[in-house]
């Protein structure tokens, strides 16, 4: 089966958050089951697209509205990602750094779906296919079914994944005329509270819907930033499959990137050194047990409490733990976390920005990682500590409920219900017990190395919704 995944992130081309993780791996899995997966970004100015080699496998134009544009499909020559890459290079929207928050993102990410079903058109062999990410790509279950120009389309299976249902991409009717023409008695399937809704448009059209939890699912028919209706409307054609990880990027026997490589066997020595070497950066205590938080310092994920939550646990367990955060995101949560290490030095420290490496060393060096998110949808850094042997501290929802069990429940993990100060303080707490208790602490550690949550079983499970669509 040929199968297009098309989004704004892909790692290693362009990576703001899981988004990039999942379309970095999914195909590569669908690829190693001797399917065709090809994965289709826009082409950003950054670091991948300049050092790597790409051909020229396409020049057309689009139409936005009254505007025109040029764009080239560029097609990474060496498939060294283990799926065919193509960049969509649109340089007047796309010739900038960053993947999102430019004013224009609304012009950037229609252009980016115009073209490439432009582009398709235009091929002389259609995929069996099309699979979208996110509100950025929303329009196009929409578009192939309306639009007359890719009438010819029509026939293809969608399917949209929603990895994040707060974003949606709204944006007024002024700007209907961006999208080719269509017969405007269809117009009510891109609209949903009065705006153009991408997000809406994707679940209204596609002919299947996934989510990146079971959890997720449920949720969102309750709390879905106002899309709960549509979604209990169409409950029928979604599914919930918690996302995999990719196991051979996240190995700590052969990762790269940290220090110290090591396995079950080898496991306390291994997380032990790269903790001195993270301590010894960040000017910690290798003798104290490292908890963590990785991620996007947004409300989502609950970062606006972290403050609040350190600045209790560091004195309550005064110079008995170390915490270490890598993020970014909110400027006054940043600033806040920046203005706690005076009050802390020697048990606290932050690295406020994006750093891959440093991720995976804090994963493999942390005793415990925190996720005391509002909202996850379905998390991957639990996913990756567990990898790692990082005790997981979550709060119970979406993903995070489908993947940590408490260790007080026979599980393996901290779990608290509320995402608010006290809960995770004291879950800050049970975890400082708990690392006292060294025979239990290894005993999970062992238990949770051998954890497989790989794309490897996870993706027959697309791969059942694609035949399905398929033959229907
Ligand atoms: P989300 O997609 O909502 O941000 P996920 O848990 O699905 O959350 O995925 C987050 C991904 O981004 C993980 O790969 C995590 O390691 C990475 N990440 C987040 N923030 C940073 C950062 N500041 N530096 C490096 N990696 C980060
Ligand atoms: C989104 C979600 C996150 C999920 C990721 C990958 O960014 O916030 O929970 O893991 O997508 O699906």
């Amino acid at each position: 089966m040929e199968i297009y995944h098309i989004s704004a992130e892909c790692y290693p081309v362009a990576k703001v958050g899981g988004l990039a993780d999942v379309v970095g791996a999914l195909p590569k899995y669908l690829n190693k089951k001797g399917h065709q997966a090809k994965v289709v970004v826009p082409g950003y100015d950054n670091k991948f697209t300049n050092e790597n080699q790409f051909e020229v496998v396409h020049n057309g134009k689009l139409k936005l509205g009254w505007f025109t544009f040029s764009y080239t499909v560029l097609k990474e020559a060496t498939d060294k990602l283990g799926f065919g890459l193509y960049l969509i290079a649109i340089p007047e929207l796309f010739d900038r750094p960053n993947v999102y928050s430019y004013e224009d993102d609304t012009e950037r990410f229609t252009a980016f779906q115009i073209a490439f079903l432009n582009w398709l058109i235009e091929s002389d062999q259609y995929p069996d296919i099309l699979h979208c990410h996110d509100h950025h790509t929303g329009l196009i279950p929409f578009m192939v079914q309306n639009c007359y120009n890719y009438q010819r389309l029509a026939h293809i299976p969608t399917l949209i994944t929603i990895h994040n249902g707060q974003y949606q991409g709204w944006f007024g009717f002024d700007k209907m005329h961006y999208l080719p023409n269509f017969e405007l008695s269809r117009a009510g399937f891109i609209e949903w509270g009065g705006m153009i809704n991408p997000l809406a448009a994707g679940i209204k059209s596609a002919w299947s819907v996934t989510t990146v939890s079971p959890s997720y699912l449920e949720e969102i028919m309750y709390a879905a930033n106002g899309l709960e209706n549509l979604l209990r409307y169409e409950r029928e054609k979604c599914v919930g499959i918690l996302n995999g990880i990719d196991n051979e990027v996240w190995n700590p026997k052969t990762d790269p990137m940290i220090p110290a490589n090591y396995d079950l066997k080898t496991v306390k020595q291994g997380k032990q050194q790269n903790k001195e070497f993270l301590c010894e950066q960040f000017k910690l205590d290798p003798e104290k047990p490292l908890f963590t938080f990785i991620g996007r310092l947004v409300g989502e994920k609950g970062a606006d409490l972290l403050p609040e939550i350190f600045n209790n646990s560091l004195r309550e367990h005064y110079n008995e733990i170390n915490i270490l955060v890598l993020g970014s995101g909110d400027s006054h949560v940043e600033n806040q976390l920046n203005s706690l290490k005076p009050h802390f030095e020697g048990n606290y420290n932050a690295y406020i920005g994006y750093n891959e490496k440093l991720s995976h060393i804090i994963y493999a060096g942390a005793d415990f990682l925190l996720m005391p998110s509002r909202v996850e949808p379905c998390g991957l850094n639990q996913m990756y500590a567990l990898r790692y042997g990082t005790i997981p501290i979550v709060r119970r929802t979406g993903g995070l409920k489908d993947t940590v069990v408490d260790f007080g429940d026979n599980g393996f993990g901290i779990c608290h219900d509320q995402a608010s100060v006290f809960d995770v303080n004291y879950s800050i707490s049970r975890a400082v017990g708990l690392y006292d208790d060294k025979k239990r602490k290894k005993e999970i550690v062992d238990f949770i190395l051998q954890i497989d949550h790989s794309w490897e079983k996870v993706a027959q499970e697309y791969l059942t919704i694609y035949n399905t669509l398929k033959h229907t």
